[in-house]
């Protein structure tokens, strides 16, 4: 027995209980059933001993790891449907599959995982995989960290992947002058206070992106993916476009509802690598934090939508960007995590965390992926994405990269919230922005 990691512990119980889907689409079909199976078996399987044991809860509450013997049949599930027909059906058959592996619970006898391989052609592959992961196997990053060590470069499998490179947000390394210190310690006070209120007590109102229903980590989820080419935007102004569009859907949907007090919980990897660490980094004991301890969020404000259809939508983002740095620019994400480590000590952090999600509107996250195509044997990875379920919103945004394209992935409370509506909202947010900031430049 293994004492299970804190991710662990927060993310399994009954008061949160959440799951990560990796959406992996592949430019082959996938068909060789006995060769998929060994890839499974000895690749997928030796990654981490987590993969092949079951939670059980101890005398006084902690959650512990048992090692058992996997039956590979048990965790691969191959869907079944009508042969030759159109793209855009299996489109469709795939997002309500996704859906409903979505709303499906893991088998808690069972190591916490499945792996679905959808057979037929849509729009974005030849064949798709569904990772499903219990979140009590690890945080986003150890999970996603170790679905990359599997695959290679598919131009050169000796050459090591590159990811984009990614300021260091660590914020005390760098120099500073008195001053800025002070600032620092302002805005951190201001940030830790307020976030402490947002967590405690002040929820978002209801709105056209939350229900605001005790029950809503149940309902059904539709998961669909906008993308964007990555030279056109930056970091923070990615999450000013969402935000921009999150107010274009709100006013197109119920006008003046784009006022309505609505925030976002940017979760951020404190770890202090920026790119992924291998496994084996991951694994020693002073690499701080191995699969899940450092985690921290900040609460950002979606800004009010006042005359969104005739302002200035670079505005709009600016004001974002603005609130987004002035977070950076403060300690709260430490502060947040050491309190997460405090709750956690006192066994509250399933409930503390599941009402810091529950009071917000959305959740954003990111990850961020190698600039090379990927590929697992003959089988080379045309695109992927990554989204949480089973969180107690209506909303939840991922931002995902691989190859030069951003993916924003939306998971959207199925009854509340138009699907196609609001995907429209953020294409229109993008082209606005674009247009409006080339024309800023060549003016
Ligand atoms: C859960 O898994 C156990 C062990 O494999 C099995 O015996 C049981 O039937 C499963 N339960 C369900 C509901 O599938």
């Amino acid at each position: 027995m293994e004492p299970c990691t804190p991710t662990g512990q927060y993310y399994s119980s009954s008061s949160l209980s959440v799951c990560i889907l990796a959406v992996l689409e592949w430019d082959v079909p996938v068909d060789d059933d006995s060769q998929i199976m060994s890839l499974i078996q000895d690749v997928f399987l030796p990654i981490n001993p987590r993969f092949a044991s079951i939670l059980v809860t101890g005398k006084s509450g902690e959650k512990n790891l048992k090692k058992v013997a996997v039956k590979l049949e048990d965790h691969i599930k191959v869907p079944v449907f009508e042969e030759g027909l159109s793209v855009e059906c299996y489109d469709e058959y795939f997002q309500e599959y996704l859906s409903e592996i979505a709303m499906e619970r893991l088998n808690k006898s069972r190591p916490l995982w499945e792996i679905h391989i959808f057979k037929y052609p849509t729009s974005n592959g030849a064949a798709t995989t569904v990772f499903k992961l219990h979140h009590a196997l690890g945080d986003g990053y150890s999970l996603m960290g170790a679905l990359f060590s599997c695959l290679q470069r598919a131009d050169n499998p000796s050459l090591s992947l590159t990811f984009p490179s990614i300021r260091s947000n660590n914020y005390m390394n760098k120099k500073k002058s008195v001053l800025e210190l002070l600032s620092v310690f302002k805005n951190t006070v201001t940030d830790f206070t307020w976030s402490l209120f947002k967590s405690n007590v002040l929820e978002d109102h209801v709105s056209p992106i939350r229900s605001g229903k005790e029950g809503v980590k149940f309902s059904p989820v539709s998961i669909s993916t906008v993308t964007f080419s990555l030279d056109q935007t930056v970091n923070d102004v990615i999450v000013g476009i969402i935000f921009y569009g999150i107010r274009l859907y709100m006013e197109g949907t119920n006008q003046g509802s784009g006022n309505a007090r609505s925030t976002a919980l940017v979760l951020l990897n404190t770890r202090e690598a920026t790119v992924y660490q291998s496994l084996e980094e991951m694994e020693k004991p002073e690499t701080k934090g191995p699969w899940g301890e450092n985690f921290g969020y900040i609460h950002v404000s979606i800004p009010e939508a006042t005359n969104i259809d005739t302002s200035d939508p670079l505005e709009f983002v600016f004001e974002a960007k603005r609130m987004i740095t002035k977070k950076k620019n403060s300690l709260v994400v430490y502060l947040t995590g050491t309190l997460i480590e405090l709750m956690r000590k006192l066994r509250e952090i399933s409930k503390h965390i599941r009402g810091v999600i529950w009071k917000t509107s959305l959740a954003i996250s990111n990850l961020i992926g190698p600039v090379e195509k990927m590929s697992l044997a003959k089988y080379s990875l045309k695109g992927l994405y990554f989204m949480v379920v089973n969180i107690p919103q209506s909303l939840m945004v991922m931002i995902a990269s691989y190859m030069g394209k951003l993916r924003i992935t939306i998971g959207s409370e199925k009854e509340l919230i138009n699907q196609k509506l609001f995907n429209t909202c953020m294409e229109n947010a993008f082209e606005r922005i674009y247009k409006a900031s080339t024309k800023t430049i060549s003016t």
